[in-house]
C-alpha cells in the first residue's frame, strides 16, 4: 500500500501508533517502525532526561522513522527538548501548533496536528503543518465531538492538498480500508495497540479490553474533574466504564467538591493496577478486540486484510473482477 503518507515519511505500511502519553515506550514505538509502520512515542508529562533515554532505545532497536507526540495544551515546553532529539515526526494535539511548526521544519521534523473539527483542520494547515490527523470521538483518551466517518471526508475536503491521517475506531483492515474510502492517507490507532504483547500497561487492563463490547465506554469529563485538568474544549476523554466511572456518572459536581483527592486515588489505582478504580482510556473498537498479538504482527495483519479486502469490495459490490495483485 502506497499513499501520500508512505511516501512522505518514508514507511511502508500507512499504519500509524497513536503517541499516548504514559501507554506507549520504546518497544512498542520500536515494534511498529520495525514492521514498516510509523511509531509515535507519547512523550507528555515525560521529563527531558526520560524522553532522551527512551529515544536512545528506539534507535537502538530500529533504524526506521518515529515520531514523539506532545499535548500541546499543557506540555508545550517539551517541543523544543523534543525537536533537538531530531525525531522524523513532531506529532501534536490539543492546542495552537502554528508557534511550532517553523522551529521543528528547522530542525528537520514533520509537523503532524491532530484535530477534532474543521476549523481545528482549517487552522492546522494554515499553520503550515505537513500531516494532519482528523480524530473522531469513538476513540480512546480525550476525544471531540465528532465521529470519524463523518469528520474524516469534511476534514479532507477542507484542508486541500495536506494529506490526512484517520483516528478513531480504526482497528483492523475493514477500518483501514474505509479510512482510506474516505480520503485518508493513512490510519493512527490508539485502543487496538494497547492490546498488544509489547503494550507497557497493566496486564489486567489488556484483559479488560480483551472481555468489553463496544457499548462499554463512554466519553466523560470524570478522569479530568478528579485530576483537576483543565482540557480545552470539547475535551472529554473516552474510557471503559468501570466502578470509578459508576460511582461519579451524575455526581460530577461532588467530584469537584472532593477533586484532589480523588486524583491521588486515581493515580495509585493506576500504580496498584486496579482496573476498577483507575480510568481505563479506551475507544469503542474495544468491542473488536479478541487477542493480544505482538505489536509487529498486528501491523502486517491489518495490512493484509484491508489488501485482501479492497479488490474483493470492488467484485462484490461493482460486480467485476477482482484485479490480480
Ligand atoms: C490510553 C490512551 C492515551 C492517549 N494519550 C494521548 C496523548 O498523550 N496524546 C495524543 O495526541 N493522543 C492521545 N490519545 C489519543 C490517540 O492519539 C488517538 O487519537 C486515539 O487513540 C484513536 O482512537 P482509537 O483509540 O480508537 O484507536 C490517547 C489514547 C489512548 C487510548
Amino acid at each position: 500500500m502506497r499513499t501520500r503518507i508512505t511516501d512522505l515519511l518514508g514507511i511502508r505500511h500507512p499504519i500509524l501508533l497513536a503517541g499516548m502519553a504514559g501507554s506507549t515506550d520504546a518497544a512498542l514505538v520500536a515494534a511498529v517502525s520495525r514492521a514498516g509502520g510509523l511509531g509515535i512515542l507519547g512523550a507528555s508529562y515525560q521529563t527531558a532526561d526520560l524522553i532522551k533515554a527512551e529515544v536512545a532505545k528506539i534507535r537502538e532497536l530500529t533504524p526506521n522513522p518515529f515520531g514523539l507526540n506532545v499535548l500541546l495544551w499543557n506540555a508545550s515546553e517539551q517541543v523544543q527538548p523534543m525537536l533537538e532529539l531530531q525525531p522524523a515526526v513532531i506529532s501534536t494535539a490539543w492546542g495552537d501548533v502554528a508557534p511550532h511548526v517553523e522551529a521543528a521544519h528547522e530542525a528537520g521534523c514533520l509537523v503532524m496536528h491532530m484535530v477534532q473539527d474543521v476549523p481545528g483542520a482549517d487552522a492546522a494547515a494554515k499553520a503550515g503543518v505537513d500531516v494532519i490527523v482528523a480524530q473522531g470521538q469513538e476513540g480512546g483518551g480525550h476525544v471531540g465531538l465528532l465521529s470519524t466517518f463523518a469528520l474524516v471526508p469534511q476534514v479532507v475536503d477542507a484542508v486541500g492538498d495536506v494529506p490526512v491521517v484517520a483516528a478513531g475506531g480504526i482497528g483492523d483492515g475493514r477500518g483501514l480500508a474505509a479510512a482510506l474510502a474516505l480520503g485518508a492517507e493513512a490510519v493512527l490507532i490508539g485502543t487496538r495497540f494497547l492490546a498488544t504483547k509489547e503494550a507497557p500497561i497493566d496486564h489486567a487492563w489488556k484483559l479488560a479490553i480483551l472481555e468489553a463490547g463496544g457499548q462499554e465506554t463512554l466519553r466523560t469529563s470524570i478522569p479530568d474533574i478528579a485530576n483537576e485538568a483543565d482540557w480545552p474544549e470539547p475535551a472529554a476523554a473516552r474510557t471503559l466504564r468501570n466502578a470509578l466511572i459508576d460511582h461519579w456518572l451524575g455526581r460530577e459536581s461532588e467530584l469537584r467538591s472532593q477533586a484532589g483527592e480523588a486524583g491521588a486515588k486515581l493515580q495509585e489505582a493506576r500504580r496498584r493496577g486496579d482496573v476498577k478504580e483507575m480510568a481505563l482510556y479506551s475507544g469503542e473498537v474495544v468491542g473488536l478486540i479478541r487477542d493480544l498479538p505482538a505489536a509487529g504482527d498486528l501491523v502486517e495483519r491489518i495490512v493484509r486484510e484491508a489488501e485482501a479486502l479492497l479488490p474483493q469490495l470492488t467484485a462484490k459490490v461493482l460486480g467485476k473482477a477482482a484485479p490480480k495483485a
